[in-house]
């Protein structure tokens, strides 16, 4: 089952690669033989974005390669896009070397990054000319968290006119990060300290503002760029609005805005921290309307922005003041199971959108295909063999993310991966990690020019 065709055959891979799709391959002597009769064959799954070594908000994400990669195979991920996210003072080729030396040798899956641009100067320009060159092909900009990641205008201004000139992709993380800061210190003062606050200091019409902002930019540039994490009708107009009026952007959309919502980051006793993530869960109304952009195309991807803090020490930070919890929703093991249960089984989706917003198309807009996204002769014989008939239910007890919640907890699934496999290697089986810690590569990707 590819993006775009369904058919009974086998597929031979030799080595690393798929080198045959055919009716009866008689298998050569020495082939390990998957069955896969009664199962989907998709192929391996992207997440386009994902945070593995965060230092954020006064702390650290929690995974490490080896446990997000564990965890990305166990749940059909093959592949995952790491967001380089250096502090200001860093240089960004510095970044990119920690970064790369913190998976390599670590992650079972294979992996690349979005080189994180929080600071613009002829200084960091010339690293990221150079990066760029290392097989980095996008960069990554925040519209929010001013004196963190945030870049000012006129820093974004010159990204893309860099990223215009290199053919890379810019994405980015929309919303105003005055207008959050503003509405933060005034619920503060009027004693609003709680989890539900964080919803009402960064409201639609931030996230709006922020895509607005990006689009004008991107106009004005002519560079291609990419919205993350887009949660709501009002961004999502704001995308479209401008990709109708000759702007190249493209929307990613996120599993946890799909299940959850706004009531979930008002639980009490403080269960609403292990929803908080920016932009926040939404109203409910909201994700019809993104499941209705992922079958229409308005919405190219389905990712996860997996950012895991722990609920008992880190999420506890922010307990008397809600800005000062670390702001994530970790997903990576469960978004593939989810999304083809609530999208798949309940005929939100069909089959080839669920692949092409969850594996294709990632790899068509980051420089992958057809190496990784698809399944034919020559491309890396990443191959998950799904079970549409399992039946189960997500728990932090069992998963393998390193993490003591899990904000899917008891929620069923039905259908999981039988078989998963890395460039030709059985690495997870029926929940269970098979493969080999380190053995993922860095993925070189070259400039798409779109
Ligand atoms: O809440 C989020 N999204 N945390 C991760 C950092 C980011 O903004 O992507
Ligand atoms: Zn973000
Ligand atoms: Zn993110």
């Amino acid at each position: 089952m590819t993006g775009s065709e369904r058919y009974v055959a086998d597929i031979l891979c030799e080595g690393e690669t798929i080198t045959r799709i055919d009716k009866n391959i008689a298998p050569p002597a020495d082939a390990e033989v998957v069955e896969a009769a009664g199962k989907y064959v998709f192929p391996g799954f992207i997440d386009p974005h994902v945070h593995i070594y965060l230092p954020f908000m006064g702390t650290f994400a929690k995974d490490t390669h080896a446990t997000a990669s564990r965890a990305a195979l166990v749940g059909g991920t093959t592949t995952f896009i790491e967001m380089i996210c250096p502090s200001r003072a860093e240089k960004p080729m510095e970044a990119f070397e920690l970064w790369l030396g913190k998976a390599q040798g670590q992650s079972a899956c294979d992996f690349t990054f979005h080189m994180g641009v929080t600071r613009f100067d002829p200084e960091a320009e010339k690293d990221f000319r150079a990066i760029v060159q290392r097989g980095v092909a996008s960069f990554k900009v925040f519209l929010a968290y001013k004196g963190a990641f945030g870049v000012s205008d006129e820093e974004l201004y010159r990204t893309l006119r860099l990223a215009k000139e290199l053919g890379v992709i810019t994405t980015a993380h929309c919303e105003n990060a005055d207008l959050v800061a503003a509405l933060q210190a005034k619920l503060l003062a009027e004693g609003k300290t709680g989890t539900e606050s964080h919803y009402w200091s960064r409201p639609p019409f931030v996230e709006e503002l922020g895509a607005r902002h990006l689009t004008a930019f991107a106009r004005a540039t002519g560079a291609p760029v990419y919205i993350v994490h887009t949660s709501c009708e009002e961004a999502l107009r704001a995308a479209s609005e401008a990709a109708a009026s000759g702007v190249r952007v493209w929307v990613e959309t996120l599993i946890q805005y799909l299940l959850c919502d706004q009531s979930d980051a008002e639980k009490p006793d403080f269960e609403g921290a292990k929803f908080v993530m920016s932009p926040p869960l939404r109203e409910k109304k909201n994700q019809d309307v993104l499941w209705h952009g992922l079958r229409n195309g308005t919405i190219a991807t389905l990712a996860t922005d997996h950012a895991p803090f722990d609920f008992k020490s880190q999420k506890e930070m922010g307990r008397e003041d809600f800005t000062k919890i670390p702001n994530g929703i970790p997903s990576l093991e469960d978004r593939v199971n989810l999304y083809f249960t609530y999208g798949v089984k309940r005929g939100r989706i069909d089959l080839h959108q669920f692949v092409n917003t969850a594996s294709t198309n990632a790899a068509r807009l980051f420089g992958l295909f057809p190496r990784k996204g698809t399944i034919q002769p020559g491309a890396d014989a990443d191959l998950v063999v799904y079970d549409p008939d399992y039946r189960g239910k997500i728990s932090a007890k069992t998963h393998q993310m390193n993490l003591d919640y899990n904000c899917f907890e008891g929620v069923e699934i039905g259908g999981r991966p039988h078989v998963v496999t890395v460039r030709g290697r059985i690495a997870a089986r029926d929940g269970k990690f098979v493969g080999e810690i380190g053995r993922g590569q860095f993925l070189r990707r070259q400039p798409t020019h779109f």
